[in-house]
């Protein structure tokens, strides 16, 4: 490797972080939840997905340990080796009926939710085909939708009317719209019951990222209970690494959507399937999510515990009604700052930067969970409101 070509990867390293647009890890040492020890100090963290507290619930390290002690560790091949056990089986039944997107419904496991969206947009759309998408989905929909090499559309954030718009032009091929149903840095809903009504006018299918939604929403089935909405034209993709406290992803869908990833998606066909002690405690994680409605009741107050004091500070505090909880900071060098600031109280809030979020809209992502305490929540908003006072302006 020629020395001009590393000197180039340097500079544009050295411009990255003079843009403040620089990524750093911080190490964790021990189990998620609302005190972590980051980088060798312990923390008051508000940066986690693990929305209902399963990440270390004994029940699930239990099932994860005695699972072990039956299958090992590796799943050793993929699904459509010998990779695929009955603990996979058994959680995708499990998962299907619990979702329920239209009757008969089948799901499939995946080892993450990014594979999950690549599976769905690269098995099912192709060149001829065009894809309405959400300004702000996730990453891993926009990446799906370019492999798919059909046509990507991109609507304004939430805007029906401008699917509306667009959706009738053009190929006969197949038609998709593809949303968050909440959106991962602003934690809002997506409007789904008109979308699936476009979808439905316009004989299109409804692809529904419920990363943020499954295990919070709709007594924990996710966005389409708490819409009530159920239809084979839906392919609905839940991750099981953020509420449920493990790890993976699924998909829920007509039989024949089911299959048609099983035959030919090259996310889900070339990789090694997922441990199946993970598959063990997503079943114990599924039986404490279903019978979780207090944990959801916790975290519904703390929300609301936090938008009250959160209101007061010089941020925009997006309209969000989910665990996700937005503080819109603009610059990105002043969001890390103020995370930075944070950090000196004790207390961890990631800052999020563009690419993630659109330019000029860098963010404090406040992510609550039900294992928060109420007085946790008084202690965010004192450090925000001193911090506020100190480089806010
Ligand atoms: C909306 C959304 N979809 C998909 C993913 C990817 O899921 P996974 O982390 O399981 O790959 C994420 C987050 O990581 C997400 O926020």
């Amino acid at each position: 490797m020629g020395d001009s070509a590393i000197a180039e990867l340097e500079q544009a390293l050295e411009r990255r972080r003079g843009d403040g647009l620089a990524r750093t890890r911080r190490i964790v040492d021990g189990p998620q939840g609302p005190r972590l020890s980051i980088d060798g100090r312990t923390l008051l963290a508000f940066a986690s997905n693990d929305y209902l507290g399963l990440a270390n619930a004994p029940a699930v390290v239990d099932a994860a340990c005695d699972a072990a002690r039956r299958y090992g560790i590796g799943a050793g091949a993929s699904h459509l080796v010998v990779g695929h056990c009955v603990a996979h089986e058994a959680l995708e039944r499990e998962l299907a009926s619990f979702v329920a997107p239209c009757e008969g419904a089948r799901a499939l496991l995946f080892s993450s939710g990014y594979l999950a969206n690549l599976a769905i947009l690269t098995a099912l759309a192709s060149r001829n085909d065009v894809i309405h998408a959400d300004r702000l989905n996730h990453a891993c929909l926009t990446d799906g939708a370019l492999l798919s090499r059909a046509t990507l559309v991109r609507y304004a954030h939430c805007d029906v009317g401008s699917v509306a718009a667009r959706i009738g032009a053009g190929s006969a091929g197949r038609r998709f719209i593809v949303t968050d149903a909440v959106f991962s840095m602003d934690g809002d809903i997506a409007p789904l019951p008109e979308l699936l009504e476009l979808a439905r006018r316009h004989d299109a299918w409804l692809v529904v990222d419920d990363a943020h939604g499954f295990g919070v929403l709709g007594g924990g089935r996710g966005s389409l209970a708490h819409f009530g909405l159920g239809s084979e034209r839906i392919v609905y993709m839940g991750t099981l690494g953020k509420a449920a406290g493990v790890a993976g992803a699924f998909v829920a869908a007509h039989p024949a959507v089911i299959e048609t990833l099983l035959q030919g998606a090259r996310s889900y066909i070339y990789t090694t399937a997922a441990p199946p002690l993970t598959a063990e405690a997503l079943r114990a994680s599924l039986a404490l999510i279903a019978a979780g409605e207090h944990r959801r009741l916790h975290l519904a107050a703390l929300v609301a515990a936090f938008r009250e004091r959160a209101a007061a500070l010089p941020w925009k505090l997006l309209a969000s009604q989910t665990p996700i909880q937005p503080l819109v900071i603009g610059d990105p060098a002043r969001a890390v700052a103020v995370s930075e600031a944070l950090l000196e109280l004790g207390v961890y809030v990631p800052a999020i930067r563009p690419p993630t979020v659109p330019a000029n809209t860098a963010r404090l992502r406040v992510s609550l969970t039900a294992a928060h305490r109420m007085s946790d929540i008084d202690e965010l908003a004192d450090a925000l409101a001193a911090v506020a006072s100190r480089v806010a302006r």
